[in-house]
């Protein structure tokens, strides 16, 4: 029999035919034959970054957004993407001895906690549960009273993501993003929202509807109350070009306070070498000036990520359902031109009594497909055998074609049912 061809639905990333390579490649031309461009862009660049692509970021954020008010260029740092940029946030903001603990929302983006471990809070990470409108904000008060009364010092960093979440695909609430910002400016703790997939949204629904984005907690904390409790704020926005242009492209940007914004650029690699990715940054802000970003989003990249969602949403009705698989609500909901989805994943619940870690061993083994576990979406420092994320599976949607994903849940099934054969005989 021929081997089964590889399907991977654990790869958080773009399929490379969802990418504007022909659009970057003319920003790259245009960017080095241009003097005024390519100069600046080969140098070593400002501390904060690019300034003509602060200056797109912050109108295009604005409007996207629709903030009341304009967002200000000097808000921005540029960056290396969000993984460079929190390894910069935790160098610049924090310390092992003096920052005590943190506080990620779980299920949480796996490959941060080893981000965690080399700023030195190798055992100073907790998770707290998320439920259908994010992350349990009264968890999270909570363990901060506990923890203050404990330890009588300063807490603290949180690591959230509000909309499209990965891994579960959770948008955050509005009035849950308040609470957020307001605990954090209880216990003077710094939240640090990765903000990758706000814009990768759709009604699944109806094709024509175009949803309008939460505000950002960045946002809310610029106004909420009258604004910010210092001039640091308590939010950092951590935005990436990598589900846009490609996780190659490593530029990204920080939001926050100017002030925080000026600290973060403050970062010893940024005043030696200049913000990262500057000759990379001309050519981004190429596609900014030809408008090609919004245009590759809205002709490419929603209506492609609407139809696989769609399809491994309908191919887990129709072949995992049946056997008792249970998607998060936030997949599944809801009315026309109310339900805000998007993102790259979605997360399923096994039905009792698999265990993730021996059905993503099955598949690999036995139809050459590959998942994501549960089990890695665990927060160090908060493991327990008994949570609900180890019967959970993380499926992604951007990396294999419409096909490859309906084969890929069909496979799925084919395991599921003979572990739960073997499981009730
Ligand atoms: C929540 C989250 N944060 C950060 C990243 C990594 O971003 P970057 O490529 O900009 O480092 C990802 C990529 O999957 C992500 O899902």
């Amino acid at each position: 029999m021929m081997p089964l061809e590889p399907i991977d639905l654990f790869q958080g990333r773009p399929a490379p035919d969802l990418l504007p390579t022909e659009h970057l490649k003319n920003a790259a031309v245009k960017a080095l034959s241009d003097k005024t461009v390519s100069d600046p862009g080969l140098g070593y660049g400002p501390d904060e970054g690019y300034f003509p692509l602060r200056q797109n970021i912050a109108s295009w954020l604005s409007n996207f957004y629709r903030t009341q008010q304009p967002i200000d260029a000097e808000r921005f740092c540029i960056t290396g993407g969000a993984s460079q940029n929190l390894t910069s946030i935790l160098t610049v903001f924090t310390d092992p001895l003096q920052t005590r603990m943190v506080w990620l929302v779980e299920p949480t983006y796996h490959l941060v906690f080893r981000t965690f471990e080399d700023a030195g809070f190798h055992d100073q990470m907790r998770g707290i549960p998320e439920d259908e409108e994010g992350m349990d904000a009264n968890a999270l008060e909570r363990a901060l009273e506990l923890f203050q009364e404990e330890d009588n010092s300063t807490p603290d960093a949180d690591k959230v993501r509000d909309s499209f979440s990965n891994p579960s695909g959770t948008t955050m609430t509005t009035s849950r993003r308040e609470s957020l910002v307001r605990i954090a400016r209880k216990f003077d703790a710094l939240i640090v929202c990765d903000d990758v997939y706000d814009f990768l949204g759709w009604d699944l629904q109806d094709v024509k509807s175009i949803p309008s984005p939460f505000q950002r907690l960045v946002d809310i904390d610029r106004t909420l109350d009258g604004g910010p409790s210092d001039c640091f704020g308590n939010v950092v926005s951590n935005g990436t070009f990598s589900k846009l242009i490609g996780p190659g492209c490593r530029v990204g940007w920080a939001e926050g306070t100017a002030k925080f914004a000026y600290g973060l650029s403050q970062a010893g690699q940024n005043i030696s070498g200049g913000a990262p990715c500057q000759l990379m940054s001309t050519f981004v802000n190429e596609l900014f000036e030809s408008k090609m970003i919004e245009q590759h989003i809205a002709t490419v990249l929603i209506p492609q990520g609407r139809r696989r969602h769609l399809a491994i949403l309908s191919a887990i009705r129709e072949y995992l359902s049946p056997l008792g698989a249970v998607m998060s609500s936030d997949s599944i909901s809801s009315a026309p031109g109310t339900a805000l989805s998007g993102g790259y994943c979605v997360w399923l619940k096994l039905p009792a009594p698999l265990m993730a870690a021996e059905v993503c061993r099955r598949a690999s083994e036995t139809q050459n497909l590959t998942l994501g576990c549960g089990d890695v979406f665990e927060v160090p420092g908060s493991r327990s055998p008994e949570k609900e994320l180890h019967r959970s599976l993380r499926l992604c949607f951007m990396w294999e074609d419409e096909k490859r994903i309906v084969e890929g849940i069909q496979r799925l099934a084919h395991v599921i049912k003979e572990l739960l054969h073997t499981a009730r005989n």
